[in-house]
């Protein structure tokens, strides 16, 4: 039986080890993390993240062929294939602070793989790395010399939170990429074979080792410029009488475009969008081409000027002050069907009412209050470096409020800020809400979900993104 160990079950290693352990039944798939509250979360009924379809998957698994441990070195040293899926998050400080990747944890990961190892092992990249990541680390896994053989491999994630079961049951691709030497092509073969239990062949793409770690950063910088891209537009579209969603439709009408991911927004979130971008603009200044960091950053900026336009609008609309007024906030999360909140653009956008000295109210249907006080007491980029884990804010604890239920979320409010697209905030009763507001009642749909002219009839103002005031 093959053995699979994954380091790092979190919100990539946990589902897709699910997924593999469920398609490949004569394979032994166990995920082990250093935190032990989470393994011991994997191993109840409450899975530590939220992900349709997941608890399904895992609990056919579960101590069949799949299972989830703290004892790291013993599944390490028993595998043949080991998964890194270990938090790449931004540098905090020293070189490359708010842009490099802090590899620390995956140092970490691959010195213990080194000392633990006893037989040859093929070590797979599963995080976002880098390009030429795997140089570093075949150099921490070769400094290990009792004569075991280590062969790495980039096999980067494309999945989305929200659809992460549906994107592994049925991926675009999979991407593999290898040394090009015998050893180095026979490792490749023998994870593509894993994969062909459920992906189909031409599906599987092998490329060489820098390739592979190149391309995941690229897809998601372009998959952020999109959103960039029509952010943008949505600008223009409020300052002429444009509507962005009919500028979107007819832009993603031509075959060459395509309809998807142009979605306006109050900006995109999520915890690898900025970072990877992030990433590649320092990859490229190292590299001494500050034209193309340039072009990347931008991507960004549009982002961060998203998010800052749509505090001003909601400032500006509401006689230039929001200072003691009831803001209800609805939808936390980065996007739909998740409870992840990392770098959701709600932070900014309630950081930026706080600054106003807004008193808010949040909703969210996944999204606890203990979360969302974190997010808010904490510093940019710290929130993937456990560590830096801070205590609850007094200012933030006294000015925020989170409620189980959007009526009580807005009631007596003078304004609501839509930050997340989920699906029950289309079907709220809005005559209700309206009756329970303060007048004028203001309503900023940051995701463009409710239909602006009926709001509008019931005698609320509104603002959607880059659509007609
Ligand atoms: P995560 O923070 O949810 O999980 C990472 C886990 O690794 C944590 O539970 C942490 O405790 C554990 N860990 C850290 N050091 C360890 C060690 N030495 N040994 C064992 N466990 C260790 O992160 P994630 O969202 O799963 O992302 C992981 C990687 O995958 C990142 O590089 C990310 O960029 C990439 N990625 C994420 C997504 C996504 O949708 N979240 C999608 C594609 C790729
Ligand atoms: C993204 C990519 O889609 C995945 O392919 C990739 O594997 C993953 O990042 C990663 O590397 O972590 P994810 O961040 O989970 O996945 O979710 P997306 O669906 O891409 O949404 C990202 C953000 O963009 C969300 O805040 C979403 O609301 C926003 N968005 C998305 C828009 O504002 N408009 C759109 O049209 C689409």
């Amino acid at each position: 039986m093959v053995k699979i160990c994954c380091l790092g079950a979190g919100y990539v290693g946990g589902p897709t080890m699910a997924v593999i352990a469920l398609k490949c039944p004569a394979i032994e798939v166990c995920v082990v993390d250093i935190s032990v509250p989470r393994i011991a979360a994997w191993n109840s009924d409450q899975l530590p993240i939220y992900e349709p379809g997941l608890d399904e998957v895992v609990k056919q698994c579960r101590g069949r062929n799949l299972f989830f441990s703290n004892d790291i070195e013993k599944h390490v040293a028993e595998a043949d294939i080991i998964f890194v899926s270990v938090n790449t998050p931004t540098k905090t400080r020293g070189l490359g602070a708010g842009k490099a990747a802090d590899l620390t944890y995956w140092e970490s990961a691959a010195r213990m793989i080194a000392d633990v190892a006893k037989s040859d092992k093929i070590v797979v990249e599963k995080s976002t790395v880098p390009v030429k990541t795997a140089e570093a680390i075949e150099k921490i896994l070769a400094h290990n010399s009792k004569g075991i053989k280590f062969q790495i491999l980039s096999n980067p994630e494309f999945l989305a939170e929200g659809t992460a079961i549906e994107d592994l049951f049925k991926p675009d691709r999979v991407l593999i990429g290898g040394r090009e030497t015998p050893e180095g092509q026979k490792a490749v073969k023998a994870l593509k074979d894993v994969y062909a239990n459920w992906v189909p062949e031409d599906r599987i793409l092998t490329t060489n080792l820098w390739s592979a770690e190149l391309s995941k950063l690229a897809a998601n910088a372009f998959l952020a410029q999109r959103i960039s891209s029509v952010n943008a537009i949505s600008a223009l579209c409020e300052a002429t009488g444009a509507n962005v969603a009919e500028v979107a439709y007819a832009v993603g009408k031509d075959s060459r475009i395509g309809p998807k991911f142009l979605n306006a927004s109050v900006g995109f979130g999520g915890s690898c969008f900025q970072k990877d971008i992030l990433n590649l603009v320092y990859i490229c200044e190292c590299n001494g081409l500050p034209e193309v960091a340039n072009y990347w950053k931008q991507v960004i900026k549009i982002n961060d000027y998203q998010k800052s336009r749509f505090v001003n609008r909601v400032v500006s609309s509401m006689f230039n002050t929001v200072s003691g007024k009831k803001i209800a906030v609805l939808g936390f999360a980065f996007k739909k069907d998740t409870g992840d909140t990392r770098e959701t653009a709600a932070i900014d956008v309630c950081k930026g009412l706080l600054g106003d000295k807004a008193k808010i109210s949040i909703y969210d249907p996944q999204v606890t209050e203990e979360q969302i006080q974190r997010d808010l007491a904490m510093n940019k980029f710290d929130w993937d470096h456990p560590i830096h884990l801070q205590p609850m804010s007094p200012t933030a604890v006294k000015q925020v409020s989170v409620t189980w239920d959007a009526y009580e979320a807005t009631k007596g409010a003078h304004g609501i800020c839509i930050l997340t697209e989920w699906d029950e905030f289309k079907t709220l009763d809005y005559k209700k809400i309206y009756d329970s507001m303060q007048k004028p009642a203001f309503l900023f749909d940051g995701r463009n979900v409710i239909d602006a002219e009926k709001m509008r009839e019931i005698g609320f103002i509104v603002y959607s993104i880059g659509k007609p005031l």
